[in-house]
């Protein structure tokens, strides 16, 4: 039964992947790195069975209310706030994602953001390409200290335990806060405070939160009032979960040494107040850009994937109460 059913690419992802998915499925390769509106996807998951999906594709009832036979929505990303998950519940469709995969490659960039702009790097590289160093000055350039600092983690799940590993590298102490505290063996010596306690705590901040209604403008101008003068604040959870203007006043007033910024309100689209400042670190959403996290992530939501259409039960599944339901026999239907 499974050579007849047809799943839906919404995003380009790396061609041998498809065409390894073409052995096993009909498969609709939309090819394409542009946005769909919503009345596009819904024509296109319209008579899917399964579809493979990035963080940009919006799934909610709307959307499921005109895909029958959708089965399983897989998100080729940890972060799901594009996914009514309670919607897919209801309407009995799978929802999965990559956690894991993309842990160290994510950490990663977060310390990249971190270092560039505590280490002023972006600037120092416009200075120079723009043949303004003509001497060498003792006091040329100076950034913030880094080792042996504070670090401040909101969201010590997985990504947030990865960097703070190797925050135990550069000698830092880790302060943290997450809804509920770690056991002590996954603490790693970090101390649980809340967050307005990291805030006022830490010399430096990453941000690695879900994005929901209860995070929106968690970072916002009371709370950035609260970070130490001359702190670092890193964003490579979501857009929304820091207020951009508020960061920009921020920036702009030098309370804050500087920024590091992975993701944004209304992303592709900058707050333009952004484009102004040298004491922010930009990057367009690629923290957990490299080919081989890439490939991993994308191999992971196929699987899950394959798994819904082959009637097992996913790896990353993140409606587990759906398995149970008659909705979701209901769509197991031949062609
Ligand atoms: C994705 C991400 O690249 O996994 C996530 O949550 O933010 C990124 O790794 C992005 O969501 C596009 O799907």
């Amino acid at each position: 039964m499974s050579s007849t059913r047809r799943v839906v690419v919404a995003r380009r992802v790396f061609p041998a992947l498809i065409d390894a998915l073409k052995q096993r499925y009909e498969v609709v390769d939309n090819q394409s790195d542009a946005d769909l509106t919503p009345e596009q996807l819904t024509r296109m998951l319209a008579d899917a069975d399964g579809a493979l999906i990035s963080g940009r594709e919006r799934i909610d009832a709307a959307l499921l209310a005109g895909c029958p036979r959708l089965q399983v929505v897989s998100n080729i990303a940890v972060g799901y706030n594009n996914i009514d998950v309670d919607a897919c519940t209801a309407a009995g469709v799978a929802a999965t994602n990559t956690p894991d995969v993309l842990n160290e490659a994510t950490a990663d960039h977060a310390w990249a953001l971190l270092l560039a702009a505590a280490r002023r790097v972006g600037e120092s590289e416009r200075f120079l390409r723009a043949g303004r160093w003509k001497r060498w000055e003792f006091e040329m350039l100076m950034g913030a200290e880094l080792h042996g600092t504070t670090l401040g983690i909101i969201g010590m799940g997985r990504i947030g335990r990865a960097i703070a590993r190797r925050g135990l590298g550069f000698d830092m102490r880790i302060v943290y806060h997450n809804r509920t505290r770690l056991p002590a063996a996954q603490e790693n010596g970090a101390l649980w405070m809340d967050a307005e306690g990291v805030l006022r705590t830490a010399d430096h901040v990453i941000l690695v939160v879900p994005y929901s209604p209860s995070t929106h403008h968690l970072i916002g101008a009371p709370q950035l009032a609260l970070m130490k003068p001359g702190a670092v604040l890193v964003n490579i959870a979501r857009g929304g979960v820091v207020d951009d203007a508020a960061l920009i006043d921020a920036l702009r007033s030098g309370r804050l040494a500087a920024a590091g910024l992975d993701v944004f309100e209304n992303e592709p689209q900058l707050n333009p107040g952004f484009l102004d400042l040298e004491n922010v670190v930009l990057t367009p959403h690629i923290a957990s850009s490299t080919r081989a996290t890439r490939n991993a992530m994308a191999r992971l939501a196929i699987d899950n994937m394959d798994s819904v259409l082959a009637g097992r039960r996913p790896a990353a599944l993140l409606n587990p109460p759906v398995w149970e339901t008659a909705a979701r026999a209901a769509r197991v239907t031949p062609r």
